[in-house]
């Protein structure tokens, strides 16, 4: 048995308790230390900075509603509607619970883009915190999982019909294709077996591999400490430190950082609480007005159209047309001739790009541009994966990067806007041309990086921290 630390017999009943229960469970003590009253945060985090707490915070939401909605939701295609509607009108505070779900969906998508936006332009991705970007973007795709199965349960028209869209495209995969798509719906079409299985994994496998997920980004980030909007490190080998070791840039998390996040955490609920009075469905962005009609297999909707966090990468699916095949085929011809020609690779190299190029090619002209549409969607969000080793910029932070660089990183966002928008809209001629220019611009954003963001005149970056603690 560990050694108990004695109390004076004086102390205040406080302490006594407390000291009772640290004998007995010193590592819940440890980690209090560790990741709160020690844990040094830069002194500058600002407005961005609370996206991370309040992800945190919707998660919460997202459970406890859940569990709730549980308690009355039938997952079973002939009472699942109807479920939801009794959880409507009859349960007591059931639309509250409801709409708190599925509006906090979208607040979910919100406040993580948001902190994903804050990662992006204080450069906090970067080394020491690869693995916490990393860990992040699972959570964004487990996120997105979980937000495409939570979609299926009311089963409306938008639920019904959107996942057998969505499903479909597993079946343009080459070879597994079709087998892929029947394995995800336990049928030929969307139906009872598919509910059954996505309810499964909306309600206990998702959101267990999102809490590990949430740890594991946590764990990583105390481990190496906070980025902040300097992109100064305050805990590095050179960074000014007090008498007992503690940054001279940094506060405690708690009482310091609390107090700032709870006033974050008010606001928010202010705003969200507004939302879900007075403008539940989000004008049919949050919950699609298709979707308060009972799903008819009979009956296709005339435009289907994914809820609004996913539409940027529908337009981009939607952008992959043949036309777009061999604008797509020539930027690969042009990657494969740069790297052969002008780059400085050794000759073995060289070789292997070249026969990498014309295998692409191949394959590019041999398979349907439906599966080219989906590696696209899906290369959207897995090209966010290695953004720590495509930024190349000497500095971290936007502020010290050439004024230029704020536009585009403005333009990355209006581009995304707009695909987004345009995922909403029927297909016209004039929004695929956009959005095949949107998509361009978004993988040129990226695959680009390496060369763009080593360009221009940066600013010096300080050695301490520039604002003072408010
Ligand atoms: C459920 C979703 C998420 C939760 C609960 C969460 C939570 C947090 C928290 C509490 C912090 C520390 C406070 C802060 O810096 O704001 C943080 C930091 C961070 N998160 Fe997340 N996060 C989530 C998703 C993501 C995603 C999707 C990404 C990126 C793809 C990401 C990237 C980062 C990075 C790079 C940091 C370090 C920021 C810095 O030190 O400047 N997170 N996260």
């Amino acid at each position: 048995m560990a050694e108990f630390t004695e109390i004076s017999p004086n102390a205040s009943a406080t302490a006594k308790v407390t000291n009772w229960f640290e004998n007995r469970f010193p590592t819940a003590f440890a980690g209090y230390r560790t990741h709160m009253s020690e844990y040094y945060a830069p002194k500058n985090f600002n407005f961005w900075y609370f996206f991370g707490v309040l992800s945190m915070l919707v998660l919460v939401i997202q459970i406890v509603t859940g569990i709730f909605l549980v308690m009355h939701y039938k997952p079973d295609a002939a009472k699942a509607f109807e479920s939801v509607e009794y959880i409507m009108r009859d349960v007591p505070w059931g639309w509250l619970v409801r709409y708190m779900h599925s509006t906090g969906a979208s607040a979910f998508f919100i406040v993580v883009y948001l902190h994903m936006y804050r990662g992006l332009i204080y450069g906090s991705y970067r080394k020491p915190r690869e693995l916490v970007w990393i860990f992040g973007c699972a959570i964004f795709l487990t996120l997105m999982a979980e937000a495409f199965m939570g979609y299926l349960l009311p089963w409306g028209q938008m639920s019904y019909w959107g996942a057998q869209v969505i499903v479909n495209l597993f079946s343009a995969v080459p070879f597994i294709g079709p087998d892929l798509a029947l394995l995800i719906r336990g049928d030929y079409v969307v139906s009872d077996a598919t509910l059954n299985r996505f309810f499964s994994f909306h309600v206990i496998a998702v959101p267990l591999v999102l809490l590990g997920l949430v740890a594991a980004h946590i764990f990583a980030l105390h481990d190496v400490g906070s980025n902040n909007p300097d992109g100064v490190e305050i805990k590095g080998p050179n960074a000014p430190k007090d008498a007992d070791g503690h940054p001279l840039d940094g506060i405690p998390f708690h009482p310091f950082y609390t107090v700032h996040d709870i006033f974050g955490v008010s606001v928010f609920l202010m705003v969200f609480s507004a939302v879900i009075f007075f403008a539940p469905e989000g004008g049919g962005y949050f919950l699609e007005y298709n979707n308060f009609i009972p799903a008819d297999p009979l009956k296709t909707p005339l435009h289907i159209a994914p809820v609004w966090y996913f539409t940027p990468y529908y337009s981009m699916l939607r952008a992959i047309t043949t036309e777009m095949m061999y604008v797509l085929i020539a930027c690969v011809v042009a990657a494969g001739a740069f790297a052969v020609i002008k780059s400085r690779l050794p000759s073995v190299f060289k070789a292997g790009a070249a026969v990498a190029t014309v295998v692409a090619v191949a394959l590019m002209l041999a398979i349907d541009p439906k599966f080219w549409g989906v590696v696209v969607m899906g290369g959207a969000v897995m090209i966010l994966f290695p953004l720590p080793w495509l930024d190349q910029s000497p500095v971290k932070s936007i502020r010290y990067r050439p004024s230029w660089h704020m536009w585009v990183y403005g333009l990355f966002v209006i581009n995304f806007a707009v695909l987004g928008y345009l995922g909403t809209q029927p297909p016209s001629p004039i929004g695929e041309r956009v959005s095949q220019v949107g998509t361009l611009f978004y993988f040129g954003f990226f695959l680009l990086m390496p060369w763009w963001s080593r360009l221009g005149e940066f600013k010096p970056v300080p050695d301490r921290i520039t604002v003072p603690a408010h």
